[in-house]
């Protein structure tokens, strides 16, 4: 599926990932996948649990490697983790013995930056995630959500062009997970970094891509995770998810994950 004209910023093509399972058994999680991204492009994957979506994100990432197919980055392919790719996972995997401040200045310290660079950079990636006063704290003394804020704007702080997020909202409340919504859709539109972004909510997915991408399949379903489907979304942001429009392309995804599953797998999948 072809982004813009604008420079790519990854190229998926026909890309196939086959695991080895126990016993030494071959688990083929996707097979065929084809996907461009343009670059400073907010590309979310959806679709039920088991089609994929991580794996896909691993491969980005260059945590896994892909078993057959093409899989490039903007500097060329992808042969294992790189500073253009900062990924943000569920559980904010921050170092609880380094302050807020420091955990956010630790890439920038690691890459040999001047300190006033880092410092610099600190400060407003603090102030973009609306931190500044909890700077000198430690993650325990902070909330999932603000946690998961400190998260996003340490791996902002390294300036990936790529930023991959699986999930990242997945364990907050829904009242948090909506106020982050809004702080990333205002961050990626300062920063404008590519992203792509893992999430079981339809309505999240709505909210934050420019372009929705379903998934389905998957070792469990008999057939390897595959696109089945995908919604470009020129609604204009912050998006109203009370809007008509809205909801007219959350009911087309929605047919689109549901005309795909097997009936043991709908549970999986969040109405919302
Ligand atoms: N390391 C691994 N070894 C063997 N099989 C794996 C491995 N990682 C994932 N799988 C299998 O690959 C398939 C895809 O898994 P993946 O985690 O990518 O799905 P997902 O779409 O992210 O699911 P969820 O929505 O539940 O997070 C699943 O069947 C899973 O069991
Ligand atoms: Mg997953």
């Amino acid at each position: 599926m072809t982004a813009t004209a604008t420079p790519l910023a990854l190229r998926i093509k026909d890309v196939g990932k086959t695991y080895t399972g126990h016993r030494g058994t071959a688990v083929e999680a996707l097979r065929g996948i084809d996907l461009d991204v343009a670059e400073g492009e907010f590309v979310c994957l959806v679709g039920a649990s088991g089609c994929g979506k991580s794996t896909l994100l691993r491969l980005v990432a260059g945590f896994e490697d892909i078993t057959s197919g093409q899989l490039d980055a903007r500097n060329g392919p992808v042969d294992g983790p790189g500073p253009d790719r900062g990924v943000v996972f569920q559980d904010y995997g921050l170092f609880p013995w380094l302050t807020v401040a420091a955990n956010i200045a630790y890439g920038p310290r690691q890459r040999g930056l001047p300190s006033a660079e880092i410092t610099a950079r600190t400060a407003r990636y603090l102030t973009m995630v609306q931190l500044d006063s909890f700077a000198e704290r430690y993650p325990s003394e902070l909330s999932g959500g603000m946690q998961q804020r400190v998260a996003i704007a340490r791996v902002l702080a390294n300036d990936p062009a790529v930023l991959l997020m699986d999930e990242p909202f997945g364990a907050l409340d829904s009242l948090t997970r909506e106020r982050l919504q809004h702080s990333l859709t205002e961050i990626w539109q300062q920063v404008r970094p590519t992203v792509l972004f893992v999430t079981h909510s339809v309505e999240e997915a709505l909210f934050l891509a420019d372009r929705v991408i379903v998934m389905s399949g998957g070792p469990n379903h008999g057939v390897p995770g595959h696109i089945v489907h995908e919604e470009r979304v020129t609604l204009a942001r912050p998006r109203d998810v009370t809007a008509p429009e809205f909801n007219t392309i959350k009911r087309r995804l929605l047919d689109a994950i549901h005309a795909q599953l097997p009936d043991v797998a709908l549970a999986s999948v969040a109405p919302g």
